[in-house]
């Protein structure tokens, strides 16, 4: 008599990374993590372009010149900060997608009508938002890093002027405008989920976390928005 024997493959072994990514549960925690980094970012370049306002120093140098010649000579500072970002973004958008399709394939028939109970503008239009934001951000590299569309006379590392003309040149307000509204939306309802699951299940930190995203975020999006508004008043030139 013979005897049948079984071969018994060995189950994949995964990294913790991996392990995240492949459910849907660790997919959306390394999207609020990536998601914290890019909030990081954007708070750190907003300071750092507040700059703008404060003109020159008492050496007749733009400040935000002196700040960009700062970062752009610290290369490990530079491209360190390119790479993580660079990371967190690829994460977070193939993440995104991923989601996305994912929704689609659970549910091939279109709701009758949609749900919209406890759903925000910026929950239901999160995604949409991330396309905005993605596409302003090309645009926004092509125009001030590049130099490539909307600055007429660009120059290399005067970002005063890049800045005061660019801002002003072309379709560049409009992508300014929506490109924030975009961001405005994304980080209310971003900030406010991360938020949620820091404190996961409280009714109290609820509330209180639906206030302080919304507040935020707002503040975020109107401090952008004051540079073009403010490039297009006359407020700041060169
Ligand atoms: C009106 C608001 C903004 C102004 C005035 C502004 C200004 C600038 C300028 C002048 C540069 C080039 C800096 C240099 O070459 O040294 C830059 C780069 C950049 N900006 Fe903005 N920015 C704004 C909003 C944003 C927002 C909202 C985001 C992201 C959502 C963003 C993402 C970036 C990125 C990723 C870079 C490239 C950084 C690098 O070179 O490594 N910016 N921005």
């Amino acid at each position: 008599m013979s005897v049948a024997t079984k071969t018994v493959t060995a189950p994949p072994s995964f990294s913790r990374v991996g392990v995240l990514w492949a459910s849907t549960v660790g997919k959306k925690a390394l999207m609020a993590l990536t998601g914290i980094l890019l909030s990081l970012f954007v708070l750190g370049h907003l300071l750092g372009n507040l700059q703008l306002y404060f003109g020159r120093d008492s050496t007749g140098a733009y400040l935000i010149n002196k700040y960009a010649e700062f970062l752009h000579h610290n290369k490990p500072l530079l491209y360190g900060t390119r790479t993580v970002l660079l990371v967190a973004v690829l994460i977070h958008v193939i993440a995104a997608f991923q989601l996305q399709l994912g929704k689609g394939a659970a549910r091939p028939v279109e709701y009758h009508q949609k749900e919209s109970v406890n759903s925000t503008v910026s929950s239901r239009y999160m995604f949409w938002t991330g396309v905005v934001i993605f596409f302003f951000v090309i645009y926004h590299l092509l125009q001030l890093t590049l130099g490539v569309v909307n600055v007429p006379g660009f120059r290399e590392g005067d970002v005063f002027h890049n800045v005061t003309v660019g801002l002003r040149t072309g379709v560049a307000p409009l992508f300014y405008v929506v490109g924030m509204i975009g961001l405005g939306l994304h980080l209310r309802h971003g900030l406010y989920s991360t938020f949620q699951s820091l404190g996961a299940g409280n009714p109290a930190v609820s509330q209180w976390a639906l206030k302080w995203a919304a507040v935020v975020a707002t503040v975020i999006a109107l401090v952008n928005l004051s540079f073009p508004l403010a490039v297009l008043a006359g407020l700041v030139k060169g």
